[in-house]
């Protein structure tokens, strides 16, 4: 699906505006900070003191988390490794135009394909556009500790299948821009972050 557009006879109308334009408008160059990792191992927690961070030192950020996108935009995508990469593509083509727009787009999303991650990077270098990939490498015995939404259990249990990190791969990022080891605070973590684009 993702290799084979239906999209033909389409053409690119470039903008009028530069994106040198919008950053003297914005005050700020866009990026796409990229948060991977398990479910439960803090990739929303730490994306939302990010975008307050930023949001308080002037700068735009705007944070597209995994599962409230699935409320919307892709709401119609399931947890299958065809759906996964799709659910990954659209949230890497959404964050470019954040970024282009001279945002800080924030995204945590398990994302557990390296494969379907480098795309993103690639379709940002291709365009120009920074792309700062942090693994949340929280262990799998602390995320499931912390079960937030009750979905290990349930996922142990046999209630649902495919479930990243129990019957479903992960695989993490082998030249991530920054690993956030599991003892920092969000806080902490998104400081460091806040570091790379300021
Ligand atoms: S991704 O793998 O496609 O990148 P995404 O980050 O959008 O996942 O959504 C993950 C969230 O969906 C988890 O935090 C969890 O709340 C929920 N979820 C439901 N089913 C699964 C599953 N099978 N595997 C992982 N997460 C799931």
């Amino acid at each position: 699906m993702t290799d084979q557009p239906r999209s033909t006879n389409v053409t690119y109308h470039a903008s009028a505006v530069t994106r040198a334009e919008r950053e003297v408008a914005t005050g700020h160059g866009g990026a796409t900070v990229w948060l991977t990792g398990l479910s439960g191992s803090g990739k929303s927690t730490i994306a939302a003191a990010l975008e307050h961070r930023l949001v308080a030192a002037g700068i735009p950020a705007y944070m597209l988390d995994g599962d409230n996108l699935r409320h919307g935009l892709n709401g119609d995508l399931g947890f299958d490794a065809a759906s996964r990469t799709e659910n990954v593509r659209r949230a890497g083509e959404v964050a470019l135009l954040f970024a282009d727009a001279g945002v800080v787009a924030i995204v945590p999303l398990i994302s557990p394909y390296r494969a379907d991650r480098d795309r993103v990077r690639a379709r940002h270098t291709e365009v120009g556009v920074a792309f700062v990939e942090v693994f949340v490498a929280t262990p799998i015995e602390v995320c499931e500790g912390r079960d937030p939404k009750g979905l290990y259990q349930k996922a142990r249990a046999g209630e649902i299948t495919g479930f990243t990190g129990v019957d479903d791969p992960y695989e993490a990022p082998e030249h991530p821009e920054l690993v956030v080891n599991v003892g920092l605070s969000p806080t902490e973590a998104a400081e460091q972050i806040a570091q790379l684009l300021l």
